[in-house]
């Protein structure tokens, strides 16, 4: 089994059914996932991290969503994410260890 400092969760859920679950995905959630793998690069913190795709985690009025699991540390969920936010929640919160508030939901 692989194991990583993190295990970040981006929503690319895509609305499939003509309810409202899905936004992630209509948000442009999927070019968030380069934008994350890129970031984690620029910070050499791409060993560190395992990133996965999530259909809908049910909160898509916040989305596009993305879940940061670390070891022995509650997870944290951000909302309203964009590549600016990728930017700065893994600079503040992966290399620099603290939660980005303003995004947190
Ligand atoms: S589609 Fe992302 S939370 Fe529902």
């Amino acid at each position: 089994m692989v194991t990583a400092k993190y295990h970040i969760v981006l929503c690319i859920g895509s609305k499939l059914t003509g309810n409202t679950i899905g936004t992630c995905g209509t948000r442009g959630a999927a070019k968030l996932m380069s934008a994350l793998n890129m970031a984690l690069d620029d910070w050499d913190l791409a060993s560190d991290a395992i990133v996965s795709g999530s259909t809908c985690f049910s909160v898509c009025e916040k989305g596009p969503v993305m879940v940061v699991h670390e070891s022995g540390q509650e997870p944290v969920w951000y909302g309203g994410i964009d590549a600016t936010a990728i930017d700065e929640i893994v600079e503040r919160h992966l290399s620099g260890g603290e939660p980005v508030a303003e995004y947190r939901i």
